[in-house]
């Protein structure tokens, strides 16, 4: 058994005639980080949203550190999972400050202890001079960086990342992988990145999987 395990996902979309996701295993170790590699349309934002308990799998199992989060009795919502996911468009809040998003993400009571960890994660991807800015004051490497920010603020056993790097020019984005496997090492966070860039999985992964 690895620190996470997916094990015979299958699962189709209610209007999906053809396709979907058939016996998908795959097990991780703690502290690695795997690409999904894939073409469009191959299902990799769907294994993200399986995992993460945004859809329901027909039947198949899901276990972290050895506790099931999903199989035919038990199925954890999002919140109870311990996996942080972040989105293609990244999804901040745009009425919310940089600051105020990230402490969206903490999970801890007590606003000046929440605001100080949100600060102290902000500090980590650099960004504590943006803190009172909101998203859309941000450049596109910026904003990539909140949403890490938010998503580490909750502190994950599992990390997703759909597509992080797509909206980044190529300048940007060779920093931004840097800084991410960077970051991810530090914190000894298991990570799953979906991509079609192979320049990501040189980058940032320790293996890459193929999806037809
Ligand atoms: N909400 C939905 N309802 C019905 N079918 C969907 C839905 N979302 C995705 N699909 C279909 O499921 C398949 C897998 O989609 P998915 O978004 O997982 O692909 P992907 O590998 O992430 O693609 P991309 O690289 O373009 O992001 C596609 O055929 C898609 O059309
Ligand atoms: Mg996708």
């Amino acid at each position: 058994m690895s620190y996470f395990d997916l094990e015979q996902l299958n699962f189709r979309y209610p209007n999906q005639k053809t396709g979907g996701i058939e016996d998908f295993s795959m097990s991780i170790d703690k502290g690695e980080i795997v690409a999904l590699l894939g073409k469009s349309g191959s299902g990799k934002s769907t294994i993200l949203r399986l995992i993460s308990g945004l859809e329901t799998p027909k039947s198949g199992t899901l276990r972290v550190n050895q506790k099931i989060i999903f199989d035919h009795n038990i199925n954890l919502a999002p919140q109870e999972r311990g996996i942080g996911m972040i989105f293609q468009d990244y999804s901040l809040f745009p009425h919310l400050t940089v600051l105020q998003n990230v402490m969206f993400g903490v999970s801890r009571k007590g606003k000046k202890e929440r605001e100080k960890k949100a600060m102290d994660i902000l500090a980590m991807v650099q960004l504590q001079e943006h803190a009172r800015k909101y998203p859309q004051e941000c450049s596109g490497g910026q904003q990539q960086r909140i949403a890490i920010a938010r998503a580490l603020a909750a502190e994950p056993n599992i990390l997703l990342l759909d597509e992080p790097f797509s909206n980044l020019d190529e300048e940007l984005k060779k920093s931004v992988r840097e800084e991410i496997k960077d970051l991810l090492k530090k914190c000894n966070i298991t990570a799953i990145l979906v991509t079609h860039d192979k320049g990501d999985v040189g980058a940032v992964a320790d293996r890459v999987l193929h999806i037809a």
